[in-house]
């Protein structure tokens, strides 16, 4: 299933974007209240090469918005297209096969990894998954080797593919994580508070990471973040988001230095290193 979504890929327009997200609500359906509109009607684009940062505060909707981008939450209205077809949640809890290559990183790795399992098995099932459905033959020679790859690719010993997910550190364990997504040979990453668990040194790695897998792979990334720090420093474009909306979204280095709207300027001054960069 994957060879046909390359193929479909392939009959689109190279320059048009990965993920192409229109007037898309989230809402939930709360007791006794009727429904919870998150998010109300955002518009974003996703291209190969670049990072997409998200930042708001706590409760503006940006996981609701980042479990919609990938197929978790289903949309109350407007739409989400992937290589250019829908997203669609299925009833089951199945991923439709054209989803594969649209992964997500969670902000806790135990979100995608077992505790009970050691990373190579885990990281083997993902591989078999992925050539199965890309209808390639199995190899345990060939899995050996991707999986090496892979984790020499996101700074983990393959000495340690024997462990178990406890017996990392956090950042090792953040970066299992984004193995396990690279596996799958992804088009595009949403990665929702990816270093936000992480102690300081373990986040300027991880960033560092993320921001290199988007140049040399030329995947595209959303990333989501409280942490504006974290977002100007990496992301090629920024949005704002407030209470279910985007108020701005432009170059990071234009919001960050010419914001058009008072909330972004608000967010900022909370922020002293960049104000100080600023000025
Ligand atoms: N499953 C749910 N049911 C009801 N309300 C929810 C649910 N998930 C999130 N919300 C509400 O939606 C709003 C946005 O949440 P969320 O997307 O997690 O924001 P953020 O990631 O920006 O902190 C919050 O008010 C939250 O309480
Ligand atoms: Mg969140």
């Amino acid at each position: 299933m994957i060879a046909e979504h390359r193929d479909h890929a392939a009959a689109l327009d190279p320059a048009a974007p990965l993920v192409e997200v229109r007037d898309a609500v989230v809402s939930y359906r709360v007791k006794g209240k009727g429904r919870f509109i998150a998010v109300q009607g955002v518009d974003l684009d996703v291209r190969a090469g670049e990072i997409v940062g998200i930042v708001g505060e706590s409760g503006c909707g940006k996981s609701s918005l980042a479990r919609a981008l990938v197929g978790i939450n289903r949309l109350s209205g407007g739409s989400i297209r992937f290589l250019g077809r829908e997203v669609t949640p299925l009833p089951i809890r199945r991923r439709p096969g054209h989803l594969v290559p649209l992964q997500m990183v969670f902000q806790d790795p135990y979100a995608s990894l077992n505790p009970r399992r050691q990373i190579m098995r885990q990281l083997e099932e993902v591989w078999n998954a992925a050539s199965r459905a890309r209808g390639d033959l199995l190899s345990a020679e060939r899995r050996t080797a991707a999986i090496d790859d892979v984790l020499e690719r996101v700074g983990v010993d393959p000495e340690l593919r024997g462990r178990y997910p406890h017996a990392l550190s956090g950042g090792q364990r953040q970066r299992v994580a984004i193995a396990k997504a690279l596996l799958t040979d992804p088009k595009v990453i949403v990665a929702d508070e990816p270093i936000s668990a992480l102690d300081a040194s373990s986040q300027k790695h991880v960033s560092r990471l993320l921001r290199a897998l988007v140049d040399d792979l030329q995947i595209g990334m959303v990333i989501i973040s409280h942490d504006l720090a974290v977002v100007a420093a990496i992301a090629d474009r920024t949005a704002v988001m407030r209470a279910g909306r985007f108020v701005e979204q432009g170059p990071t280095e234009r919001v960050w230095t010419a914001p058009e709207n008072p909330y972004t300027l608000q967010l900022l001054s909370a922020v002293p290193e960049l104000v100080g960069r600023q000025g």
